[in-house]
């Protein structure tokens, strides 16, 4: 019998590469498009067909999809604090990218969609953990584009019958997470800096809150929605908030506290707190976070020595 093939849009990245592992390990065939402009053709393991396009290339994305069974669609333009200033580039590949991997899944009677939403797109309240029926109150273009990848999933499931799940990543952390940007993610250049003694750069006064979820559990809620009937939304968090500056003594302590930190002005687009409530993919899914921030910092700093090693030689 043949396998099931995924594709992973985005999968030279930081959670694609995470997922498709996790896909393979249950026997399925892997195949990747994705452009390479923040993922690594070094995160795609060998059995895995690679294919670079760009995600808003109709005939790419057509026939990329036409013979997979499930597609997982995480390409995207990922910063907030970018699409501030290019929110041009980010609706084009969030919306326009979204709306050609709904339209070529819908024609090809694609199984299953899976779509990688964010956390960023509820609005700042106090600090409430945030559930999947509050109301939506984007305050960047990037979660504006997210929940208009949401309300894409919908359409489509309305008029074409597609079905389709959209997953709402809080703070994603682990190894490959890259970090050669000022916009990447706390936890990799926390990683990077904390290893190399340099300061860490705290926004704001460090008291905001986030919801730090590592990266193999986020695969695994990928790889559960993937093979269940769930529509929606759904959050993807650990429902336990860990503030900034924490995360930074964290990391300071386990890169063998010589870094120090230093504050600078709240970046605009940031939320203050974020933590998901995570009773509704617990019931949905049955799935849960199983690993907590320390024993994911472990595996992250270790993959952070090994490059800072390799990239030294
Ligand atoms: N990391 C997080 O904490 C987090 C939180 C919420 C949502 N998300 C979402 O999860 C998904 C994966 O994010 P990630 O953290 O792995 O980021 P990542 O940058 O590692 O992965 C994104 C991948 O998409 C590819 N890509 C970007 N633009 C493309 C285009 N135009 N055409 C084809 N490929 C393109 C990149 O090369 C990269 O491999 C994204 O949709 C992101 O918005 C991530």
């Amino acid at each position: 019998m043949s396998r099931p093939r995924v594709l992973v849009t985005g999968g030279a990245g930081f959670i694609g590469s995470f997922t498709a592992e996790r896909f393979e390990r249950e026997g399925w065939e892997v195949r990747i498009l994705d452009d390479l402009s923040s993922g690594d053709r070094r995160n795609c393991a060998e059995g895995w067909e690679l294919r670079v396009a760009d995600i808003g290339d109709r005939g790419a994305v057509a026939d990329a999809v036409s013979d997979c069974e499930t597609v997982v669609h995480l390409a995207a333009f990922t910063s907030v604090p970018e699409s501030l200033e290019r929110h041009e580039e980010c609706y084009r590949i969030n919306v326009g990218g979204t709306f050609q991997v709904l339209e070529a899944c819908a024609s090809a009677g694609t199984r299953r969609l899976v779509f990688a939403s964010s956390s960023a797109v509820y609005a700042e309240l106090p600090d409430a953990p945030k559930r999947e029926t509050d109301c939506p109150e984007p305050i960047s273009p990037y979660a504006v584009s997210k929940l208009e990848g949401e309300h894409l999933c919908a359409a489509f499931r309305e008029a074409r019958g597609l079905s389709s799940v959209a997953l709402r990543f809080f703070n994603v952390f682990g190894p490959r997470q890259p970090a050669d940007s000022d916009y990447a993610a706390a936890v990799p250049i926390f990683a990077e800096r904390g290893l190399r003694g340099e300061r860490l750069t705290v926004y704001g006064d460090g008291k905001q809150t986030r919801d730090f979820v590592y990266a193999e559990d986020v695969a695994e809620a990928i790889f559960s929605a993937a093979v269940s009937d769930a529509e929606g939304t759904l959050n993807v968090g650990t429902g336990r908030p860990i503030d900034v500056l924490a995360l930074a003594d964290s990391i300071v302590q386990l890169t063998g506290g010589v870094a120090q930190h230093r504050f600078e002005p709240p970046r605009p687009g940031d939320v203050r707190s974020s933590t998901a409530d995570v009773a509704q993919i617990a019931e949905v899914l049955g799935w849960k976070a199983r690993t907590s921030l320390e024993a994911g910092l472990s595996p992250t700093l270790a993959w952070w020595r090994e490059r800072l090693a390799t990239t030294k030689r």
